[in-house]
């Protein structure tokens, strides 16, 4: 057994109280990063469970999603695609509005990014609502593109989102 096989990355994820709101323990992934054999195991737990799938690049939104997304695609050995809040990418753009408890949100991607016949992993750090990741979903499968899964480090399974991304598989690392 490798020695990051033992690793259990819920040791490194800090429970935050009140945090963004009174009411809410936030799960706090940032003593994870701080930790390299705790940040490897997740990269390597997350390829592992997608190595042999055909998969042409993996996409994550900003900004937590950049964090796993990137280093995953190194890993599979395939592109890095950016899905960015509105205004932030240079070149001609797919968007997509989507609904917030309150009010909207919007997230772009470049238009030359993903297309038909392309097999897309979508990654993010935290599944909770999973507004987030529908909306970058709808995005990906709006190019013509299709979504091999929708992949998550943890889970807040008391939110059922991942009732929202259905028929999409789900995989989520660890589960709260
Ligand atoms: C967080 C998190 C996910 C999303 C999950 O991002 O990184 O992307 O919320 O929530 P949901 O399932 O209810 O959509 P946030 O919007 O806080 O932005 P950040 O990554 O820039 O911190």
């Amino acid at each position: 057994m490798s020695a990051l096989a033992s690793i259990d990355p819920r040791d490194w994820i800090r429970d935050v109280p009140d945090f963004p709101k009174p009411g809410i323990l936030f799960k706090d992934i940032t003593p994870l990063l701080g930790e390299p054999k705790a940040f490897r195991a997740v990269i390597d737990r997350l390829a592992e469970q997608f190595a042999g799938r055909k998969i042409d690049a993996v996409a994550a939104a900003e900004a937590r999603g950049f964090i796993f997304g990137a280093p995953l695609a190194l890993a599979l050995g395939v592109g890095f695609v950016p899905i960015r809040k509105p205004g932030k990418l240079p070149y001609q753009t797919v968007s997509l509005e989507y609904a917030l408890e309150y009010g909207t949100d919007r997230l772009e991607m470049h238009n030359d990014a993903v297309g038909p016949g392309q097999r897309i992993l979508l990654l993010d750090d935290v599944l909770a609502t999973g507004g987030t990741m529908r909306a970058c979903r709808d995005l990906v499968q709006r190019t013509g593109a299709e979504v091999v899964a929708c992949a998550f480090v943890v889970e807040l399974s008391f939110l059922k989102g991942r009732e929202m991304l259905k028929p999409c598989e789900v995989s989520s690392l660890i589960i709260y």
